[in-house]
């Protein structure tokens, strides 16, 4: 059975990685979240207190980055382990979200991050979502998605999410964390998330999560 790649893109808390895990349990593919590469190269950098501005230190501190995803077999989802660590849970964390923009739009990350993603897609079946995945990691992928949802909606989404783990937090929050990293993402120097011209785009606003897949399920179909 022909493989193929499909790269999902957009802004954050558009709901990427729930159509990305769906597509990939439909289709027996791997899925990768890719953010969740950069949230973990941030939170290395935050916990070794290394000056990302300096280049050079960033250049020779990632050479200590291991990186890799595992299955977890009682959720049978994929979680990010750091030099062996598992880091899925504190890499969603608010003291992340906040610098993750700001690591991401930094050359070398990117050039780090970017090899590896393109090697997990080698061989294809492979579900990566992120910014720039359809732009610049594949851009010859036979499906591409640019997913976009109401501002108010994307908040409300994220908030309930981040409010499940924080009492603590505020919808002003959350608000302002989204349109911080929206905006570093879109106006970076380095592969700024923009849609890619044969990318199909997704307004999910309004649409439950069968009515994306059945969406999506339809373009898988017409690729393959
Ligand atoms: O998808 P996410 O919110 O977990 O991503 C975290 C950050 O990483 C986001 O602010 C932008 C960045 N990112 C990126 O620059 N390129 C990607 N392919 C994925 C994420």
């Amino acid at each position: 059975m022909k493989k193929i790649i499909i790269t999902i893109d957009g802004w954050s808390s558009c709901g990427k990685s729930t159509l990305a895990r769906g597509l990939a349990k439909e289709l027996q593919y791997v899925y990768i979240d890719s953010g969740a590469m950069y949230r973990a190269i941030t939170l290395f950098f935050l916990r070794h207190h290394i000056d990302w501005s300096d280049t050079h230190a960033v250049e020779s501190h990632l050479a200590d980055v291991s990186l890799e995803f595992h299955q977890n077999a009682h959720s049978e989802k994929s979680e990010m382990y750091l030099n062996g660590e598992n880091v899925e849970y504190v890499i969603r964390d608010m003291v992340v979200a906040e610098k993750v923009s700001e690591v991401a739009a930094l050359g070398p990350v990117r050039t780090f991050a970017v090899a590896q993603q393109r090697k997990m897609g080698t061989r294809k079946g492979i579900v990566m979502d992120g910014r720039d995945i359809g732009t610049t990691v594949f851009p010859s992928a036979e499906l591409k998605i640019f997913m976009t949802a109401d501002n108010a909606v994307r908040v409300e989404r994220r908030f309930k999410e981040l409010y499940a783990k924080n009492p603590n937090i505020s919808i002003e929050e959350v608000k302002a964390n989204l349109e911080m990293r929206d905006y570093i993402d879109s106006h970076r120097e380095i592969s700024p998330l923009r849609q890619a011209e044969d990318a199909v785009l997704l307004d999910n606003s309004y649409m439950t999560m069968e009515e994306q897949l059945v969406w999506a399920m339809k373009l898988v179909h017409e690729r393959l």
